[in-house]
């Protein structure tokens, strides 16, 4: 067995306790000063003071990591992702800087159908090779599991490529990929006014094969005006959770459509963007535990006002976040800037963001069990920062500070400074 020892972190950040956490909860992240970890083989063994682990362990067994002067953390999860797709959409950015709108766009034939020739055209190997290149930057931003959409074919050939490139990519990197069928993400031309068929259509003829496959654990719709209306959202997300998809919903990015209620409805494991949530919504969530998954440097690439955090934390709300990677609006996977939106612009603490980045990503995405928190029996997927405290992160703003990540017990990336 191999035995690895992290001792004398000046803070260990554990996340421990039930998940996800809700409200004020979010605000406890299992702070030790001077902690430790004992890591057998990849799951963590027990966590501690330094003191406390001292006496359980004959040091000679084990392989000693020194994390004094570091922050210790558990790996972050970035739980709504759409990193798998060909070509790219620089142009609609500039359009955008013009005056444009994200909307506008989409209705003339750009945005998510832009995309979707470009990833027809792609092979299975090109976005295998693309995607491991993304993954590699989201290890070096601390990321340990990432949740990845389809949703740029539209038909089944191409979704099905999106997610076996993914179940690919989960097999031959380290960082672990949750898949999510996104089918309804958008219309094509050829569905305008008929959504209802095309929804029929993936539902008879590519879900099926997706789950006999096991290429998603999740479904997800764009839960939006002029895209998939509440009707048909729900007809989607009802029929998906009979055929034993666990549910996500792209729900009031733009306007206030209800999609948070929906989520509550269906029994989502969360509702994602919300900008426009009301507060109906946020109550609905907060009762029935859909967690909300906000996103916010789609807000500020699109220059929109920010989800309601603090709202939705102050109403007992259990919030994630998550970098929306994806071509359109929103190409960033940088956890930092995550961290600086949250605690400057949306009243988040520094501990409420790190919770929405580690345990309640992982519940997101159905993994709190196994990963999200420093606890015994779980993944050891653990961070460092170079810095000794938590305080460094929004503080050194944008700077990512990761310096090792540790996934399922190995040391997978290091930097030296
Ligand atoms: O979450 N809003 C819908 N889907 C993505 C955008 C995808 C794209 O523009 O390519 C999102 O922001
Ligand atoms: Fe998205």
């Amino acid at each position: 067995m191999k035995k690895r020892y992290i001792r004398h972190a000046a803070e260990l950040v554990t996340c421990k306790g039930p998940a996800p956490k809700k409200g004020k909860d979010m605000a406890d992240i299992g702070l030790i000063y001077d902690g430790g970890v004992l890591i057998h083989d990849d799951k963590i063994f027990a966590v501690g003071t330094t003191e406390e682990l001292d006496k359980m362990v004959n040091m000679d067994e084990y392989e000693v990591i020194d994390a004094s002067g570091k922050t210790v953390l558990p790996g972050f999860v970035d739980s709504h992702t759409h990193y798998i797709f060909g070509g790219y959409r620089a142009n609609e950015f500039s359009w955008r800087l013009k005056g444009d709108t994200y909307m506008s766009i989409m209705e003339r034939g750009g945005g998510i159908n832009a995309t979707v020739v470009p990833t027809k055209e792609a092979t299975l190997e090109e976005l295998v090779e693309v995607g491991k290149e993304r993954m590699n930057r989201m290890l070096e931003f601390g990321v340990t599991t990432v949740e990845g959409k389809s949703g740029y074919g539209m038909d089944c050939e191409t979704e099905i490529k999106q997610l076996r490139a993914m179940k690919k990519l989960d097999e031959i990197h380290p960082v672990d990929v949750v898949t999510t069928f996104l089918g309804p993400h958008s219309v094509l031309p050829q569905y305008k006014g008929k959504e209802r068929e095309f929804i029929d259509m993936l539902l008879n003829d590519v879900m099926p094969i997706v789950k006999e496959e096991n290429l998603a654990e999740f479904a997800d719709i764009f839960c939006e005006k002029n895209v998939f209306e509440i009707e048909d959202s729900e007809y989607y997300l009802t029929k998906a959770k009979e055929m034993g998809f666990k549910l996500k919903v792209h729900a009031d990015e733009i306007v206030s459509l209800g999609g948070a209620e929906l989520a509550a409805r269906t029994g989502a494991f969360s509702a994602d963007h919300l900008l426009k949530a009301s507060d109906e919504g946020i109550r609905q969530m907060a009762e029935s535990g859909v967690i909300s998954t906000l996103l916010p440097a789609t807000a500020f690439c699109l220059k929109e006002p920010f989800a309601p955090a603090r709202k939705m934390i102050d109403s007992g709300c259990a919030v994630a976040l998550a970098s929306d990677l994806n071509p359109g609006s929103c190409f960033t996977n940088n956890i930092p800037l995550l961290v600086a939106l949250g605690c400057i612009y949306m009243g988040m603490s520094i501990e409420e963001v790190i919770t929405a980045l580690t345990i309640n990503g992982a519940a997101a995405v159905d993994r709190a069990d196994t990963i999200g928190s420093l606890e015994p029996g779980k993944k050891a997927d653990i961070i460092f920062l170079k810095f000794p405290s938590i305080h460094y992160m929004p503080y050194h703003t944008t700077i990512n500070l990761v310096e090792t990540v540790i996934k399922n017990g190995e040391t997978v990336y290091h930097k030296e400074w």
